[in-house]
This record gives C-alpha cells, structure tokens and sequence, in this order.
C-alpha cells in the first residue's frame, strides 16, 4: 500500500458511558465507508469496540501483545466485515500492560512507537480508551495529533469535563502530549429535556473547538450495540446513522483543514 499522511485521533473522556466507544466505532465504520483506510486501536481492557467488529476466534493477540511479547504488530491487526476497516485489538490483559508501561522507561511513548511499522498505510488511526486517566489512555494521546471528547448531555459532564481538560493541559505542559483538541461532540442528546439543551449550548459556549453535529439520544443506540451495527450497517437507526455521518464528515474536514495547516505552516 502508498504511504500516506495520517490523521491520529484519540476518543476520550475520563467519565465512563459517554458514548466514547459508539463513537470511536461509528467514525471508523463511516470513515472506511467513505473509501478510506482505517485503524481502529483498542485501548480499553473492557474491548467493547473490538468487540464490534471482531468474536474472540479471530483475535490472536491484543496491543499488550504488541508491546510486551514484541509480536509484529501485522500479526495482531485484523481486517473486518468492513472493506478498508482494520482494527488492533485489546483484551482484559491490557490492564496489566498499563502497569506495565507505569514502570517502562518512557512508557507513554510505546503506542506511538508500536504503531510506527503501520501507521502510513492507513489515512485514520483512532483511538478508543477507558473511561479512566490510565497510561493507555496517556499513551494513546501520545501517539494522536488530535483530541475529540464526547461529552453526554447529562448533569456533571460539564464538571467532569473541566476536570479532564485540566488533566491534559497539564500533560501538554509537560510536553508529553502534543495533541490538539479537534472538538467536544455532544452525545446522547435529549433536546425536550432542559439538561440536553443546556449542555449542547454549554459545549458550544465553552471557548473550546466544538462540533456542529450533536448525537441524539435513541434506545436503538443499545440495540446496535447487541446486533454489532455501525453507520452504513442496514437496519441502523437512521437518526443515529445520519449523525454519525454528519460528524465523521465534520471530522475528516477538520482533520484535513489542520494537515493543510501543518503543511503550510512547515514549507512556510
Ligand atoms: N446516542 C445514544 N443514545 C442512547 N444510548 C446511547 C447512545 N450512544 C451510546 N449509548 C449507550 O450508552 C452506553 C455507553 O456507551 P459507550 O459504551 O459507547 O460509552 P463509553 O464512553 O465507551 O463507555 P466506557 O466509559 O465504559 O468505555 C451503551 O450502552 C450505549 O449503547
Ligand atoms: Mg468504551
């Protein structure tokens, strides 16, 4: 395959059931569907989103694999029902890899360097992570140039997401992180409700880059997930399929719109 430039992208958020996985999952798919080749790296020892697109049979290896057993990445990577969408799975055992890069010599560099052999070959890598302040999660920032938090409309997002901007600016200072935040994106959006509204607004009030699209809230959302269905699957919930498609155009704009930037800025 031609080498190519590569957008990394973390889905992250400290606070659990914010729709982090159905996101980093409905990305990939609609990304892959839109023609591009995708990577979808499992950082969370729960697999939820290996879990999507993967049955346990086909899993031979995890990232820990990767990192502490030193298998060829390739080996580990899988293809998918979708053309054009791999996935890097995780398993329980990567609870014990983040111990395990806490006491490596530059730990929170290791998913940046075992993706290094790949990377190229595909347009998106994205990240999906736990709902904790983990070294995976450190590690998958590490190895992404952009940021999207999902927050769900929902009392104490907006308290738990300071907490978590907090977190990365302070990891930013340290110069460990470089990534940029490419924007917050409302999920579970319930607009009859007076917290739905009022979170949607907040996020676009905040200062910080936000999405246009917002995520409504639909029970459908929990049935996809038992039926393993992403946008572009049929029998999806079209208002969940449309916004999903919505986003991941607004994401590959902005993703677009930024590596102009760096190219610009670099010949410049
Ligand atoms: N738009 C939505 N409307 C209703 N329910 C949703 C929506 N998106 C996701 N959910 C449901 O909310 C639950 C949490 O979603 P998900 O697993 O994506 O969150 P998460 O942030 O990855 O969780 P964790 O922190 O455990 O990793 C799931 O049961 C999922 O089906
Ligand atoms: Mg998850």
């Amino acid at each position: 395959m031609a080498p190519q430039t590569t957008s990394a992208m973390t889905i992250c958020n400290f606070k659990g059931g914010v729709a982090k996985t159905t996101t980093a999952v409905n990305l990939a798919g609609s990304l892959a569907r839109e023609g591009h080749a995708v990577l979808l790296v499992d950082c969370d020892p729960q697999g939820n989103a290996s879990e999507m697109f993967l049955t346990e049979d086909e899993i031979a290896g995890t990232l820990r694999s990767v990192i502490a057993e030193r298998v060829p990445v390739r080996e580990v990577i899988r293809p998918t029902r979708i053309d054009g969408l791999h996935v890097l799975p995780a398993g329980f055992d990567l609870a014990l890899l983040d111990k395990e890069l806490v006491v490596s010599a530059a730990g929170e560099k290791r998913i940046e360097r075992a993706l290094r052999p790949v990377r190229g070959e595909y347009a998106y890598l994205i990240f999906d992570t736990g709902p904790n302040l983990s070294h995976l999660t450190l590690g998958a920032l590490v190895a992404a140039e952009h940021i999207i938090i999902p927050v769900s409309a929902a009392v104490w997002s907006m308290s738990a997401l300071a907490k978590f901007m907090g977190w990365i600016d302070e990891q930013r200072k340290d110069e460990v992180v470089e990534a940029a935040l490419l924007g917050l994106l409302a999920t579970m959006v319930d607009s009859r409700t007076r917290i739905g509204r009022a979170v949607v607004s907040e996020i676009h009030e905040s200062g910080h880059p936000s999405f246009e699209t917002a995520i409504p809230k639909r029970t459908a959302a929990e049935d996809a997930v038992a039926d393993r269905l992403v946008t572009g699957d049929p029998g999806m919930h079209p208002d969940l399929a449309d916004a999903y498609k919505a986003f991941a155009a607004e994401v590959a704009e902005r993703a677009g719109r930024r590596r102009g930037g760096a190219h610009r800025a670099a010949a410049g």
